[in-house]
């Protein structure tokens, strides 16, 4: 269905051109439905080299500016977490679908103002949870709704390089939202509360390594460990099942998934009236190791063909502003646990009654 007010092509502006906007703007300009229209960062001489590359967009180091212009339906913002809040609030009060890189915002009472500014001006706020639109995640959730892992007992990831290292949030805020959002959406249970620590070594205000423990309802559990001190790449992501368990391997280049049918059985040789563990067998279950068939597109091409469909079609994008929440609401628990040593910090209801239903239906 095309929206009767919608535009031939969407005109799209860029805030921010450091390290990962000219990735978006690269994109963008790959695709059919778009123009970009308006280029924006602050830094003068970044702004100007980058607009060499699109002499027709008109080019401001002033946010605020651009977003009063009739050059832009929507806008990306690619800037440090900590500026999300008020460019995404600015872009929405004056009428322009938008995009936010992740995280959505620094917290959950941010990302509720975002949603309600939102719905209340009939935009569509979307979020940067890249890897929910790559085709490695989808495969992952199809296997997780036909039920070929058996019961979920956990997942653990990795994310781990030398930098970059940021000024504004930790490795907590900038690196976990992948894998958190990862998680939310493969484990089909609701997290319940959280558990983090981590340590400063280059900024006493910034952890540049953290390892956070999700627990999930059903007896689920959801572990991370994200670094940006450390010698190695790796994003690495285990799923262990009763019936399977996987490897998500998003560094191979042609296997990223492998799927193991390996498990763990218990026979019960016990007498009617005996219950001691040397009453079972445990038996070890080595099956066959394979990797499925991956239609591999460029999560970020499907990303932003997500949103401007979605923006065209007048469709809730999977990644809304709601889902940016989920994974904020993780990261605030999480932050508390860190900085006042609180332990386990219960997390209040996290994901909505719709999302809820589906999965009781699908179980
Ligand atoms: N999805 C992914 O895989 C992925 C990867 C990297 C970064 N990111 C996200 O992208 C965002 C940007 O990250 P980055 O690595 O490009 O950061 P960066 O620091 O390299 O670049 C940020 C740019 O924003 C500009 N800027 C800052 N405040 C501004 C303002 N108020 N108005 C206009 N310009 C402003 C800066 O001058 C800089 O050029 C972050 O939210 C980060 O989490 C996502």
């Amino acid at each position: 269905m095309i929206h009767p007010h919608a535009p031939k092509k969407l005109r799209i502006g860029i805030v921010g051109l450091g390290y990962w906007g000219p990735n978006l703007a690269r994109v963008l300009n790959s695709l059919e439905d778009c123009v970009v229209t308006v280029l924006c960062d602050r830094d003068p001489e970044r702004l100007q080299s980058f607009a060499q590359k699109y002499p027709m967009a008109h080019t401001s180091i002033d946010a605020a500016e651009i977003m009063t212009t009739e050059h832009v339906d929507a806008i990306i913002i690619s800037t440090p977490t900590k500026t999300h809040f008020h460019l995404a609030q600015l872009a929405l009060t004056n009428g322009i679908h938008t995009f936010v890189e992740k995280p959505l915002a620094t917290s959950t009472a941010e990302c509720d103002a975002l949603i309600n500014l939102a719905d209340a001006n009939n935009l569509k706020l979307f979020v940067g949870h890249v890897f929910l639109h790559s085709a490695p995640v989808e495969k992952l959730k199809e296997m997780v709704l036909n039920d070929e892992f058996g019961e979920i007992y956990y997942m653990s990831s990795t994310r781990l390089n030398l930098g970059p290292v940021r000024h504004d949030v930790s490795a907590l805020w900038d690196l976990a939202p992948h894998d958190i959002s990862i998680m939310l959406e493969l484990m089909e249970s609701s997290p319940v509360a959280v558990n983090c620590s981590g340590l400063a070594y280059l900024n006493p205000l910034n952890h540049d390594v953290c390892t956070l423990n999700i627990h999930f309802e059903n007896n689920r559990m959801g572990i991370i460990h994200v670094s940006w001190l450390d010698p190695h790449k790796k994003r690495e992501m285990t799923i262990v099942g009763s019936k399977k368990m996987a490897i998500y391997n998003d560094i191979e280049s042609l296997e990223k998934i492998k799927i193991y049918d390996n498990g763990v059985e218990f026979e019960d040789l016990s007498h009617q009236d005996s219950t001691t563990y040397a009453d079972f067998r445990v038996s070890y279950r080595y099956g066959d190791i394979h990797s499925p068939r991956i239609n591999e597109v460029e999560p970020l091409k499907a990303e932003l063909k997500d949103f401007i469909d979605c923006i065209i079609e007048n469709k809730q994008p999977k990644t809304d502003g709601h889902n940016g929440r989920d994974v904020v609401q993780v990261l605030e628990a999480a932050e508390r646990s860190l900085n006042q040593k609180l332990g386990d910090v219960p997390l209040a209801s996290l994901l909505r009654a719709d999302t809820v239903k589906e999965m009781k239906l699908v179980r």
